[in-house]
């Protein structure tokens, strides 16, 4: 069976101190947890702070941005180096925000992929459709594309895809459980085809309104290998209670 993720994604928010705090206490709680990969992605500004909280522990760190070329006059870009450094393992690219509110392309989005995996950093591939996408019966059209983009000429890797339907993100409209499953089922066709039965090992997770009361029913669906949190990570009550269900509708 595939380890379960359970990604917090905080967006812009905190600040260093106030991450601090959210990881002692997301830390306190979950600290221990061996049963599945437990990822934080602070807002850049708040790497640092986080990393000296979660580096060595159970929880581990992930970025949300990441720039294809290692250093340069990229203003407001973040180099992977940084990201080494500081102790990131994850990093989220193709997240709707940046590709809707930030214009970031399909091939914008396979560079960042590319040079996170290149540099040993596990990859989380957002992809999903629009609304009126999803209307017009496009949603694996989309998907595709979204996903021979970001995965063009890459063999076998450490990576995670995220199916995240733009709008259920933020809203607190889950998508239902039969299109989630249906969904995930054709990402994970997809991925055989890339990348043959290597792609059994990869976590497919759901994202878009997740709140503690939807992972039992989530987990308990054998298509969805955990979930990228954004609004509930922001609790660690919430997110702690996330992971637990989680683990235990899996162990169930
Ligand atoms: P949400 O965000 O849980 O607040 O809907 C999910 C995400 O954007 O990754």
């Amino acid at each position: 069976m595939r380890r379960l993720a359970l990604i917090g994604n905080w967006k812009m928010y905190t600040t260093p101190s106030s991450a601090r705090f959210l990881a002692e206490d997301i830390l306190n709680r979950l600290n221990g947890v061996k049963e599945a990969d437990i990822v934080v992605c602070p807002p850049s500004t708040s790497l640092v702070s986080v990393a000296d909280i979660v580096n060595g522990s159970d929880i581990v760190l992930g970025a949300q941005n990441v720039h294809w070329e290692r250093e340069g006059a990229f203003t407001g870009e973040i180099s992977i180096d940084a990201l080494v450094e500081i102790g990131c393992r994850y990093v989220i690219v193709g997240h709707s925000e940046r590709r809707h509110i930030f214009g970031e392309s399909d091939e914008v989005v396979a560079k960042r992929l590319r040079r996170a995996l290149e540099s040993g950093l596990k990859g989380i591939l957002c992809v999903g459709e629009k609304e009126d996408e999803r209307q017009r019966g496009e949603t694996e059209k989309v998907i595709s594309r979204q996903m021979d983009t970001a995965l063009e000429g890459l063999k076998r890797t450490e990576l995670i895809v995220a199916y995240e339907p733009v709008w259920a993100i933020g809203t607190g409209r889950r998508a239902e459980i039969r299109d989630v499953e249906a969904v995930h089922r054709f990402i994970r066709k997809r991925l055989s085809e890339r990348f043959g039965k290597d792609a059994s090992g990869n976590p497919v997770i759901y994202g878009g309104s997740v709140m503690p009361d939807d992972m039992a029913e989530l987990a308990a669906c054998e298509e969805v290998d955990g979930a990228l949190v954004g609004g509930a990570s922001l609790s660690a009550e919430s997110f702690a209670s996330i992971v637990t269900r989680a683990i235990e509708r899996r162990i169930a």
